[in-house]
Formats: structure tokens, sequence, C-alpha cells
């Protein structure tokens, strides 16, 4: 998402106090299964014949024993990262994740490679998202609409390399919903079987809830996703909230019960209305996973780089920053390329 476009979305919000919506129905809920010669530099393309290179060894070895014996200089060594204790309740997989739903609040983060999959894995979350949100976050593009297969599934074996040990979810990018089943199929597929995934989330509410019954009952498990659809940014013209009327939270409400009736094992609510989020996650079985979307979900799920402060432009205005690293790389960055100049590294 670009600077402009975040903040314009996120940085309103609308009053929570609007029409709640009215459930249209409610009762029994439908189940689906669910380089050394001191100084003499020499040109790097000229030939160093075995003898003259072992001369060099030899001199340089001599040179080291007839050096007075001063304390070996300290290079300032990184302290070792403390590991975060393991968490024992962390979801596994999809059963485990619906059965948090009112027991104690879910957590998830995104992450896009290995380290970061590890990281966020060790830190305890519950399932870890390869979002389509990779190509505004990591590879420069103003919205995830042009992100395809080949990032995702690149991204998903990646993260499934770090081998985390909680449920690891993958994105369906732009378009692969829109085309037929067949080829939904197909996308989902490459994410399980080449990417590593656990599951997908699929962006949209009753528009794709047949096929995502359909992709259920083929053992594909899916992550729903309603409210600001990231990827619909140029049909409905920038980020926003989604709830503030009545018309609009009786669809979302629609969309969540289609959702869990096609089998959705938990669904996104992404920047909606904190009142409309709350009564969704009381009104639905699968856990509500709010993103922008207020306390009263189910759990809350962040896009990892901007909780870091690891980004080209600002974090969207709800996301509470827990770290700089901006400022922490930049520093770094710029202390070596100081020391390099100025002959202090290597030492
Ligand atoms: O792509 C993504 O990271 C997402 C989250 C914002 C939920 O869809």
């Amino acid at each position: 998402m670009s600077d402009e476009e975040a903040q314009s979305s996120h940085s309103q919000p609308v009053d929570p106090s609007a029409d709640k919506p009215k459930p249209k129905r409610r009762g029994p809920v439908r189940r689906k299964k669910l380089s050394t010669d001191g100084g003499n530099p020499q040109p790097r393309n000229q030939k160093t014949d075995t003898q003259s290179l072992s001369a060099s060894v030899k001199q340089d070895s001599e040179k080291k024993e007839n050096k007075p014996t001063t304390a070996p200089k300290q290079r300032r060594a990184s302290k070792p990262v403390e590991k975060p204790k393991p968490v024992d309740d962390q979801a596994r997989n999809v059963r485990d994740l619906a059965a948090l739903k009112g027991k104690r609040p879910i957590v998830a983060l995104t992450a896009y490679d290995a380290v970061m999959g590890r990281m966020v894995c060790d830190a305890g979350v519950d399932f870890i998202l390869v979002g389509d949100s990779v190509g505004t976050t990591l590879l420069g593009h103003k919205t995830t609409i042009p992100v395809d297969m080949i990032d995702m599934v690149r991204h998903t074996a990646a993260v499934r390399r770090a081998q985390p040990n909680c449920l690891l979810v993958a994105d369906l990018p732009f378009g692969e919903a829109s085309f037929s089943f067949d080829g939904l199929l197909e996308s989902a597929r490459r994410l399980m079987q080449e990417g590593g995934a656990d599951a997908v989330k699929i962006e949209g509410g009753r528009d794709v809830a047949d096929d995502i019954e359909k992709l259920v009952a083929t053992g594909i498990p899916v992550l729903g996703h309603i409210g600001l659809l990231p990827q619909t940014v140029k049909a409905i013209g920038g980020y926003r909230k989604f709830g503030s009327d009545r018309e609009e939270a009786e669809d979302l409400y629609t969309d969540a019960i289609a959702l869990e009736e096609a089998g959705c094992f938990a669904v996104i609510a992404e920047m909606m209305e904190e009142n409309v989020a709350k009564e969704l996650a009381r009104q639905i079985l699968p856990p509500l996973i709010g993103i922008g979307s207020g306390a009263g979900c189910d759990g809350q799920i962040l896009v990892t780089t901007d909780l870091l402060g690891y980004n080209l432009g600002k974090a969207p205005s709800f996301v509470k920053t827990y770290a700089n690293l901006n400022q922490v790389i930049s520093k770094a960055l710029s202390q070596f390329v100081s020391e390099v100049r100025k002959g202090e590294f290597p030492s």
C-alpha cells in the first residue's frame, strides 16, 4: 500500500456507534467439514601460481609469529539472541486454531522469508500468514495487485524451510479466485504442494463462498477475508473502513455467514467498524481475526514489518510499532560505510 493510500484509508476512524447489523438469520449453524602481500595490492586478474601463493602464506605466518604479543583487538560481538521460551498452546493445525475461539485471543503475524518465519513462530503466534502484502512491504509495489503465484510460492516455501511449528497459511494472489474453479484449485494445490502451506487465504465473501466450499471439500483448509479487501483497491478507490452504514454492515454479516457455511476455519476482518466486527465475532462459529477492526475480535493479526517499523513509508494508524528497525538498520549500514571509507574496517 502506498503511503498516501495507507494513510488516507487508515487515519480516518469512523464513528463506531453506527447502526449494528441486524442478523438476517441465526439458529443452528450449518457446519461444513469445516586476498595477502602486506600492502602491495595485485590486480585481481594477475595469475598467481601455487608456489607464490604458498610463499605469501608462509611470509604471512612468519609475520604473525614475529608480531609483539599484544592483546588481540576486541571485535565488538553482537550479543547472542535470547531465544524466547517455547509457547505450548500454539495452534498446530486448523482444528487447534478453531478450538481457541472463546478460550483466549488468537494471535497471528505475517512472514515472507525463512528468518522472519522462524522468529515469528518462536514468538508464539498461532499462525503465520504469507500474505500478498509481501508485494507492498518487501517487493516495492504500490498495491498487492502485481503479486503473482511465482511470488507466493517462493515466499511460502521460504517460510516453510524455517520449519515453523505453527499453522502456515498462504495468500491466493489477485485474480486467482476469479478464474475457473479448476484454476483456483490448481493455485491452491501449488501453494500447498510447492510452497508447503497448510492452508490458503482467499479475499472475498459470498462471491467466492461456493468455490471455497468446494476447496474445503477437496481437503484444502481456507481462511476467509472480509471487510477491506486490498486486492480490490482499484475498484473501491482507496483504503477505508468498512461497515459504517447499515447496508454495508449487513453485507459484511451476509459475507461472514457465507464463509462460515462454506467451511472456512477462520475469517480475517480487515478495517471493519469495531462494533460490527465485535458483533460478527459473536455471531459466527469460526474465529474472527481482526486487523484494524478493534478489540472485539477473537484474535489479531498484523503485518510484521509494520509493527517492527521496517518499511519505506508509514504504517497504518491502527498499528502499534513495537520497534524501529528502520532506524537500527540505517545506523548500522551508515556506520559500516563510514568505517570502510575511513579504513577502520577491516581492522
Ligand atoms: O496480505 C496480508 O498480509 C493480509 C493481512 C493484512 C491480513 O492479507
